[in-house]
Parts: C-alpha cells; structure tokens; sequence
C-alpha cells in the first residue's frame, strides 16, 4: 500500500491567511497541518508516500518536508495539479504512475485524527474502504444514506445534501484498489455542478459495483478548511499535547 495527501486548492475561504501560506502548512497547534495525515499514515505502516499540491505556494512544502525522513517517511515524492480548483479526485489522477498498479491510502491534507487505521489497511484486499463519521453538521460534507433494507450498507453518498439522510459524513480518508483511476477517467465535471472531478462520484461508482466497504472513525476527527474547523482542530490537538 502507497499514500497519497492531496494538499492543493486556494484555501480561499482561509484568506487572510492562505496569503501568507499553502493551507496545508498552516499550524494546528504545534506543527504543520500536514504533518498530521503524513504522521496517520506513517502510523499504519504507509510510509511511501507522494503529495500533490497546487496554487501559489508549492515551494513551501519543500522546505518543510524535505525528503520526509523526520516524519518516518521512505519515500516522499510531490507532485503538481495544473487546475487548483479541479477537485479531489482529479487530483488523485495524477497519482496513477506512483500507484504503479499498488494500493493506495488517500488522506486530504487538513483532515486530522487520531484514529488508528492500521488495521483497515492491513485487511484491505480491493475495491474501497471509506471512513466515516457522526457529526452535527453533515450538510458541509459527503453523507452516507444506508440501505432502508441492510443498515450495514450504503446505498449512495450525497454531496452537501440540503436535507442529509444521516448524521454520518464521508471523512476524508479513503482506501482504493487500482480501479479508481478507471472510475476517475468516468467522472463528470458537472456532477454537482462545480465544475470538478467529485471524489463522491467515484465512491458511488463503487458503491454500484458492491466495491465499497466502510469503518466509522470513532475518535477525533476534523477537517481544518474553514476559521470555525481550522480553530477546533487547533484546540483538540492543543488540549491533547499540553495533557501529556
Ligand atoms: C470534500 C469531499 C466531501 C468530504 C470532505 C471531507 O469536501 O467532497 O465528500 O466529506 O471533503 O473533508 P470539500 O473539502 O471539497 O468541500
């Protein structure tokens, strides 16, 4: 198993401060917002790892990564999305030749946890394995609707729905078999009508292929995209490091 962090966009709803930096450098508490997923994923044995940016300040991720050694890393490649607004996964696309047929575990640059996903990676043989996680504002996020027969399953993932079907957002760290390059190859760039390659239409087509497996993170989980995450974040990883 490879990892990717996708660490792109303009974090323009993070301006004043993506001026200053990519967002994915920004602190969360003691460190870097990247070294967070980098140190995930390095945790569960994923330690080949490539990261794709974009936008003004690519440069930056050089000199505070290196060639990711401090983190534990083995491998540690960048690479560059031409369209900073082109979507997850058509950043993902990119990652194809470093995938090289493997498996890949895919963490978005300013998702933070303290979940152990170890064992998803270790049991994973193919198709997808999503995680997920309860929240009280699921309409910011891809939301999880289970099958009304089988309320193991999911039956399709909704983009920002107005009115969510659950509680349970589709956090974003995900598990894929080489398949998502051809199912990313088969996206719409007006599927929700952004004008990006939607990561949620990939998880759908493995969702109608009966591909796609799912785990609910139990721990802490947040992203860091907004002032409001981007301080919770901060406050749980202050909290937790000043404990020790
Ligand atoms: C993206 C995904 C969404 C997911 C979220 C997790 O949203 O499209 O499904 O729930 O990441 O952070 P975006 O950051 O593009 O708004």
């Amino acid at each position: 198993m490879k990892g990717v962090i996708l660490a792109g966009g303009l974090g323009t709803r993070l301006y004043p401060l993506t001026h200053v930096t990519n967002k994915h450098l920004l602190p969360v508490f003691n460190k870097p917002m990247i070294f967070y997923p980098i140190e995930t994923l390095v945790k569960a044995g994923v330690t080949e790892i490539m990261i794709i940016t974009s936008g003004p300040h690519v440069g930056d991720f050089l000199g505070t990564l290196k060639n990711g050694q401090e983190l534990g890393c083995t491998h540690l490649e960048y690479a560059y999305q031409e369209k900073p607004d082109g979507g997850i996964a058509d950043a993902l696309a990119i990652a194809e030749d470093f995938a090289d047929g493997d498996n890949l575990a895919v963490i978005l640059g300013d998702n933070t946890t303290d979940a152990d996903i170890s064992k998803p990676i270790a049991n994973f043989k193919d198709g997808a394995v999503i995680f997920l996680k309860k929240v009280t504002d699921p309409k910011r996020f891809g939301v999880a609707v289970f099958d009304p027969k089988d309320k193991t399953k999911i039956a399709r993932i909704d983009e920002k729905p107005d009115k969510p079907a659950s509680d349970y957002a589709v956090t974003g760290l995900y598990i894929y078999d080489n398949k998502v390059f051809d199912y990313i190859r088969m996206c719409d760039p007006n599927y929700i009508g952004r004008n990006q390659l939607e990561i949620t239409q990939v998880n759908n087509f493995y969702i109608e292929d009966k591909a796609l497996g799912w785990e609910e993170l139990k721990s802490f989980w947040s992203d860091a995209g907004t002032f409001e995450s981007l301080y919770r974040s901060n406050e749980y990883w202050a909290k937790k490091e000043l404990k020790k």
